[in-house]
């Protein structure tokens, strides 16, 4: 619920714009949804050091480290699930208000969790990318070995294997890894999202 007895100095804040035109660019949250060991960090890593090169400010918010700090307390269920979707996306409109292209890689499972992450990050801000690399090259990758511990009931609620993955309906961007590489991911997200970052004075 929202608290009524504070109130934000929005107001009196530097606006937006001005941190893009320091920065030049334009802030914009490049929220990446697709199963555990489905490539999502890898292809976000890739992207920032492109991005970086080309001379961009990101950053990265990824599952594993955000639930190793700000949601250490949270777990899988649902509930936690969507409490660690709605704090992630109040830290991804931070960033991106602030003019960073902000990566986020995390499963985000069903629909409602990620227009709930669009709605507080804010249509306009948010670029869907669908890592739509199927469960059995996941589980055949099992990177950290999480899908046999699933699959022998040692993790409940394993999305994929005992908790549900939906598939976005119309992603922005869709890259399957299975036989990609990753530069062809992300040379495909580059070109979708150069108009998108680019920074144009006269717009400003
Ligand atoms: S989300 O569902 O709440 O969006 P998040 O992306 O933060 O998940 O974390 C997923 C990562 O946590 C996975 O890549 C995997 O390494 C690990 N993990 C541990 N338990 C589970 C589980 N039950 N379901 C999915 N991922 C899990």
């Amino acid at each position: 619920m929202e608290n009524r007895s504070v109130y934000p100095i929005f107001a009196s804040m530097e606006p937006r714009g001005a941190k893009e035109r320091l920065l030049s660019q334009r802030g914009v949250t490049l929220w990446f949804t697709g199963l555990s060991g489905s490539g999502k960090s890898t292809v976000a890593v890739a992207l920032e050091r492109r991005l970086s090169a080309q001379g961009h400010l990101c950053r990265i918010l990824d599952g594993d480290n955000v639930r190793c700090g700000i949601n250490s307390d949270l777990g899988f269920s649902e509930t936690d699930r969507r409490e660690n979707i709605r704090r992630i996306a109040e830290v991804c409109k931070l960033f991106t208000s602030t003019g960073i292209i902000t990566i986020a890689a995390f499963v985000s499972p069903t629909r409602e969790l990620r227009r709930m992450a669009s709605d507080i990050i804010g249509r306009d801000d948010f670029v869907e990318i669908y890592v739509s690399t199927p469960l059995e090259e996941c589980e055949r990758r099992d990177v950290k070995g999480l899908y046999a511990k699933a699959r022998r009931g040692d993790i409940a609620d394993f999305t994929g294997i005992s908790a549900p993955f939906e598939a976005p309906e119309a992603p922005d961007i869709e890259i399957d890894t299975t036989n990609a590489a990753v530069d062809e991911c992300v040379r495909r997200i580059m070109e979708k999202l150069a108009p998108r970052i680019a920074f144009a004075a006269e717009n400003d």
